[in-house]
């Protein structure tokens, strides 16, 4: 029956995660039972929360054992089904592990059906169509309340999340002002439509900038960084502003030494309100949210952005390529 190859945690990485840390491994190919299926992995995610779980802390899912799979969402296709609504062929999406061969059952976390359309590339289906655009999305309207003509302010918005963010922002009709972390960057995001880009390495006063870009202060702040850029932003909100704090990922290669935001006092000032989500604990906006994102690719007015690599064994290197600050769009491997 052939083998499956899986990348392991090999050592708990101490600060940016190094090639040492993850070991690639075969082992047996693993065998459905009754109401299970096969998944041939198409796609691997690489996701900043991945560096959370490789902490030996808790988070909102157990940290991945040494010697274990990394864990992530996948997109794959199912070779073998013992599961009656999962027949061979079908392209599934779920919360699984770095193994190029897994095993689902019908209710494993996030399992979704994807449905292909002719013309757009699978990889799509785990960015802006897919897990990226419903984070986007659960974030900026259902957590954020974004209505159109307001002020919104993303952070990393050159990224994966961030790129999203902004373009369906404005596709709603609010004013967008994104922060960044290199001038190509905000090349970028200028070219996608956003009203304003912030390259915050490049200003001493990160506030004042934003303060110029959002004259009369800012009704969202969907905050993927926390830390300094947060204490920064709380006191330029509007009054009964929002904050949807989808990550902290400027937290994340160093969670020994939190950052203290000291500006938490504006949640009373302005009657903020500050709220952290998880996007599959909101299953009944999903159908609403997919629909529209289909809608807006359709459209032209998102562009899903990007960075792909080839190959299972890429997974540690794109990661790590991820966590060290420089990528643009959403990192993906193809299998
Ligand atoms: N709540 C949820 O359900 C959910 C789901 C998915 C993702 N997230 C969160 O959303 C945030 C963005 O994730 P993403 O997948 O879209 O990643 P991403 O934005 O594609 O990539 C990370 C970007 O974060 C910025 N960054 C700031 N400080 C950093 C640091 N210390 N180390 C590395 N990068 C840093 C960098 O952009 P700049 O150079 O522009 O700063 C970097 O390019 C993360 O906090 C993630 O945990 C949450």
């Amino acid at each position: 029956m052939g083998k499956a190859k899986q990348i392991l945690l090999a050592r708990r990485p101490v600060g940016l995660p190094k090639p040492d840390d993850f070991a690639l491994a075969e082992t047996a190919m693993p065998v459905p039972g009754e109401g299970e299926f096969l998944v041939a992995m198409r796609v691997g995610s690489v996701d900043p929360a991945i560096r959370g779980f490789l902490d030996d802390r808790p988070s909102y899912i157990e940290p991945v054992a040494l010697g274990e799979p990394i864990k992530g969402m996948s997109l794959g296709e199912v070779i073998e089904s013992r599961h009656p609504d999962y027949p061979v062929g079908t392209f599934v999406r779920a919360f699984a592990h770095w193994s190029d061969h897994y095993v689902l059952s019908g209710d494993a976390w996030g399992l979704e059906k994807v449905h292909p359309q002719p013309g757009v590339e699978l990889h799509h289906y785990m960015g802006a169509l897919g897990p990226v655009g419903l984070t986007a999305w659960v974030g900026l309207f259902a957590v954020g309340e974004a209505k159109p003509g307001e002020t919104v302010v993303v952070s990393a918005a050159a990224g994966a999340t961030g790129s999203t963010v902004g373009q369906i922002a404005k596709a709603k009709g609010c004013r967008v002002i994104g922060l960044v972390g290199s001038p190509e960057k905000a090349e970028v995001i200028k070219e996608l439509g956003f009203d304003a880009a912030i390259d915050y390495r490049a200003t001493p006063d990160i506030a004042a900038e934003i303060a110029k870009a959002a004259p009369e202060g800012i009704d969202v702040y969907f905050d993927n960084v926390g830390g300094e850029m947060l204490e920064a932003i709380l006191p330029l909100m509007r009054l009964h502003g929002r904050v949807a704090v989808c990550g902290m990922i400027g937290q994340y290669n160093d969670a020994d030494h939190p950052y203290g935001v000291k500006t938490l006092w504006q949640l009373v000032v302005n009657r903020i309100k500050m709220q952290g989500f998880i996007t599959y604990d909101y299953p009944d906006v999903l159908d609403q949210a997919q629909a529209e994102l289909d809608a807006w690719v359709a459209e032209g007015k998102l562009r899903p952005l990007a960075n792909l690599r080839d190959g299972f064994e890429k997974l540690p290197e794109a990661f790590i390529d991820l966590m060290s600050g420089k990528t643009i769009g959403k990192t993906l491997v193809r299998i």
